[in-house]
C-alpha cells in the first residue's frame, strides 16, 4: 500500500506554492496535502481554484511568524513532512524594508524547524523537512563560472541574506537535533501566477497596457530561468529521492541577459496582440539600476540531473509562450492582483 503522510506545504498560495501544491495533490491522492499560507500581498488563493473540494486539500490560513500556532498545526494535523516555501521573495522589496524578510525568511522558518523538532521528537529518522531556498545565496557571478552545491554562501541583498541565514538554520538543526533535512537552490523561476512586480510578468503586464519597460541600468545583468512547472517537479523529485542533508542545485543552464528577455517578450506579444513588429520594443525604458544589483545568476544543475534523473522539461522560447498565453487568458486574475496594495507599491518603486 502507497505510504500515507500528511505534508505542511507553506506558501501554497504564492506563485511557486501553488504549482508544487497542485502537482502533490493531483499526483499523490494518497497524500494529505495542508497548504499553510499567511495570505499577504503575494499570496492569491484563486491560484488554487482547482483544487478546492479536493479530498486530500486543507487550506490553513496561518503566519510562520507565530510560533504557537505553528506548534498547533503540526500537532492537529499530526504533519509528518514539511515543504517549506513560505518567504518574503522580492528584492526590491527587500531594499526599501528588510524587516519582514528577517520576520518571516529567518524568524518563521526557525518557528516550522522547532514545532517540526518538537513533534518529531525520537522519531525523525521517519520525517523530512524540506527547505526551498534561492541560487541568491552563493551571490553574483562575473562573466564565468557557475553556482555548485559547493560554493560558498556570499549573499547580497537583504533577502538573500534572510534566505542564507534560514538555510544555514536548516543545517544547524539537522547537525544539532538531527532532524532529517534536504534544501534545493534554484535559479529564476517564471510562469503563470507570478505576481507582476517580478521582470516578467511585469513586462507582460506593461506591453499589454502600452506602459513603459523599465530596465534597471543597462539591462545586462544575467538570470538563469526556469518554467516553474520544472521547479515544481524538481521539488517533487528531490522530496522523494533526495538524499538526507543534501543540497541540490536547480536550473535549466539556460542564461538570458534582462535587456534580451524583455525584447524577446516584446516580439512574442507583438505578435500576440497583431502589433506591428518591434512596436512594444519602443516600450523600453532606462531606469536607475537596483541598488548592489547582483551581475548574473548561473546554476550549474549537474548534480540532480546525474544523482535524481530530473530534468527541465520546456525550452525557454516555449514556456514564454505559454506564460505569455496564460496571462493573456487569465486578464481577471491580472486585475484582481494588480489593484489595492500593489499599485501603491507600484508608485513607490517605479515613480
Ligand atoms: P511568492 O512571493 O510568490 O509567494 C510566497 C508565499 O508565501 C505567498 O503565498 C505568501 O502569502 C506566503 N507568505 C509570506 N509570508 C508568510 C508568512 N509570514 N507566513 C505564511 N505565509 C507567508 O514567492 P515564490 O516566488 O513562489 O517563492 C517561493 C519560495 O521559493 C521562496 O522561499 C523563494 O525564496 C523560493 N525561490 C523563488 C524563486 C523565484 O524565482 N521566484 C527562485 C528560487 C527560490
Ligand atoms: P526579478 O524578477 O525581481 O528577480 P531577481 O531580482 O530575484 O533576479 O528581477 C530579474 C532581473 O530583472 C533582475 O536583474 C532585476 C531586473 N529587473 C528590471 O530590470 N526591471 C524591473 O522592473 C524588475 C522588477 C527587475
Amino acid at each position: 500500500m502507497a505510504e500515507q503522510k500528511n505534508i505542511l506545504i507553506t506558501g501554497g498560495a504564492g506563485f511557486i506554492g501553488s504549482h508544487v501544491v497542485r502537482l502533490f495533490i493531483n499526483q499523490y491522492p494518497h497524500y494529505r496535502i495542508f497548504n499553510l499560507d499567511a495570505l499577504t500581498y503575494a499570496g492569491n488563493l484563486e491560484n488554487l481554484k482547482d483544487l478546492e473540494g479536493k479530498p486530500n486539500y486543507t487550506f490553513i490560513k496561518a503566519d510562520i511568524t507565530n510560533q504557537d500556532k505553528m506548534h498547533e498545526v503540526f500537532s492537529q494535523h499530526d504533519i509528518t513532512d514539511v515543504i517549506h516555501l513560505a518567504a518574503e521573495s522580492h528584492v526590491d522589496r527587500s531594499i526599501a524594508d528588510p524587516t519582514a524578510f528577517i520576520y518571516t525568511n529567518v524568524i518563521g522558518t526557525v518557528n516550522l524547524l522547532n514545532a517540526a523538532r518538537k513533534q518529531w521528537e525520537g522519531n525523525f529518522d521517519k520525517h523530512l523537512f524540506y527547505h526551498v531556498s534561492t541560487d541568491e545565496v552563493y551571490g553574483s557571478l562575473d562573466d564565468g563560472g557557475y553556482f555548485l552545491e559547493s560554493t560558498s554562501y556570499d549573499p547580497q541583498s537583504p533577502y538573500s541574506a534572510s534566505k542564507a541565514s534560514s538555510d544555514h538554520f536548516v543545517r544547524a538543526y539537522a547537525n544539532t537535533y538531527k532532524l532529517r533535512t534536504v534544501i534545493s537552490n534554484c535559479s529564476n523561476n517564471y510562469g503563470p501566477n507570478q505576481f507582476p512586480e517580478k521582470l516578467i510578468p511585469l513586462c507582460i503586464h506593461n506591453i499589454k497596457h502600452n506602459k513603459p519597460l523599465p530596465i534597471y541600468g543597462k539591462g545586462e545583468n544575467v538570470r538563469d530561468w526556469l518554467y516553474v512547472v520544472d521547479h515544481a517537479r524538481a521539488i517533487d523529485v528531490v522530496f522523494h529521492q533526495g538524499k538526507d542533508g543534501e543540497t541540490y542545485n536547480i536550473g535549466g543552464f539556460n542564461e538570458w541577459k534582462n535587456i534580451d528577455i524583455v525584447r524577446l517578450l516584446c516580439k512574442v506579444m507583438d505578435k500576440k496582440l497583431g502589433r506591428a513588429e518591434g512596436s512594444s520594443e519602443q516600450l523600453i525604458t532606462y531606469v536607475k539600476d537596483r541598488a548592489g544589483h547582483d551581475l548574473r545568476y548561473a546554476i550549474d544543475a549537474t548534480k540532480i540531473m546525474e544523482e535524481l534523473g530530473w530534468k527541465p522539461s520546456l525550452q525557454f522560447e516555449e514556456g514564454l509562450e505559454k506564460t505569455v498565453d496564460w496571462y493573456l487568458q487569465n486578464e481577471e486574475w491580472l486585475e484582481h492582483v494588480t489593484s489595492g496594495t500593489y499599485q501603491d507599491y507600484y508608485q513607490k518603486q517605479y515613480n
